[in-house]
């Protein structure tokens, strides 16, 4: 759905540069437009491919997962298997395939406080599930909280319809999450295996942000390859969701699932997804092609760059015209600042002034908690914005910011 200035307008605010999208920005999807172009050409030329416009294997193309497998392989230096992997369209899909076919809709979810919005809406108003909040520091999820409440829901597990061998999902976006930009410490993955082990539980972990390291000495890694198969209780207790969203193009609709055999068989043996001729076959054919040509790397180098330049931009100015009271640590990767405002300061009802008298937005830190808290909290995201917008715009923020707490400390 594109505007008369060709821009998405889902995305378009009336000139407000928009702080709030954690979508792709014009020059990463001009970038990929072209890649796709190249790729999409050498794919429709190849011999048979007509075959590409058939149903596929359920899992996803071989040749897909296999290339998939080794750029995965190379950028977490930890083995990815192919036959561990199956195609979705998007992490967001994942999810939906998870919840729906693991698990019954009396079976509660544990989510990190704060966490990824669209997640709360999906869980609660589309499967009506009970919600449980769990507490996260700058080091992840609160894990001895987490293995309290995991022991005080557990009798629940007797009015669940099981699905699985698992009678409830844990999710949590480990790494630089969304929307706090932090990222699981090594200890805490240890603890959060041990404790999924123990309670029998699913550690669903939405990775779509773990290949935008900004340091390229910090290898990528995620969750998963904390649950090792070679331990004695082994159970493959961790999921691990990934996307093409962040690291390529939204508008792809492509991800796939890193899971245990047992529970890529639970989901491909589903009534949805046994001889359905897999998900998104096209795409994940040409994206084939980018990843063997090894288009894939490269871009995801710009994008990295590109990202730790736009952050860089704006924690400079907020650091300079925020006064103390404001914090913020700085990402390490990722698309996102989460800015801690004075505890009397709403960041919910200061917005519209923000969007009328300053022409800049953000997302209100309550619309990331389940319990609507962190009000004194907000998200913003460098990854949509035209770069050379975010420095005045930042300014435009902090002097609305500024203002705002001014009004507070002078009236008390
Ligand atoms: C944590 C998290 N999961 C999932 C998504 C959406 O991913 P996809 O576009 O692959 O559905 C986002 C995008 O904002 C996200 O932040």
């Amino acid at each position: 759905m594109l505007n008369q200035n060709n821009q998405c307008a889902i995305y378009t605010d009336g000139g407000v540069t928009t702080f709030q999208a954690g979508a792709s920005g014009r020059e990463v999807r001009k970038k990929c437009r072209d890649i796709l172009k190249e790729a999409s050409d050498i794919h429709l030329t190849t011999e048979n491919s007509e075959e590409f416009f058939q149903y596929g294997p359920d899992p996803g193309d071989p040749d897909f997962r296999s290339q998939l497998a080794s750029f995965l392989t190379q950028i977490y230096k930890n083995k990815v298997h192919s036959s561990n992997l199956m195609v979705t369209t998007g992490a967001t899909n994942g999810l939906h395939l998870i919840s729906t076919l693991m698990f019954d809709n009396n079976s509660p979810v544990f989510v990190e406080d704060p966490t990824h919005s669209r997640t709360l809406e999906i869980l609660e108003k589309d499967f009506g599930r009970t919600i449980i909040p769990v507490p996260r520091d700058e080091e992840g999820i609160d894990v001895e909280i987490l293995d309290s409440l995991l022991t005080k829901f557990h009798p629940l597990a007797d009015e669940i319809k099981p699905k699985s061998k698992f009678w409830a999902m844990v999710y949590l976006v480990p790494t630089f999450h969304n929307p706090t930009g932090t990222s699981t410490s090594p200890e805490r993955c240890r603890q959060l295996v041990k404790v999924a082990r123990k309670h029998k539980v699913l550690l669903f972990c939405d990775d779509v942000y773990n290949l935008l390291g900004f340091e390229d000495k910090s290898p990528a890694w995620r969750l998963f390859s904390y649950d090792e198969k070679t331990a004695e209780n082994y159970d493959g207790n961790v999921l691990s969701n990934g996307s093409f969203s962040k690291i390529f193009s939204p508008g792809l609709r492509l991800g796939w699932i890193e899971a245990s055999d047992y529970v890529l068989n639970l989901i491909l043996t589903s009534g949805l997804l046994k001889g359905s001729g897999g998900l998104n076959q096209y795409t994940s054919g040409i994206m084939t092609t980018v990843l063997r040509n090894g288009h894939l790397r490269p871009h995801l180098k710009f994008i990295r760059a590109m990202l730790k330049r736009r952050i860089r931009l704006l924690t400079d100015i907020l650091r300079k015209h925020l006064p103390p009271e404001f914090v913020f640590h700085e990402p390490k990767g990722g698309y996102y600042v989460w800015l801690q405002l004075p505890e009397s300061l709403d960041s919910e009802t200061i917005l519209p002034c923000a969007e009328h008298r300053h022409t800049v937005n953000y997302r209100p830190g309550s619309s990331f908690s389940y319990a609507k808290n962190f009000k004194n909290f907000l998200r913003i995201s460098v990854s949509f914005c035209e770069e050379e917008s975010i420095p005045s715009c930042a300014l435009r923020l902090c002097r609305h910011l500024e203002e705002y707490w001014k009004s507070k400390t002078e009236g008390s």
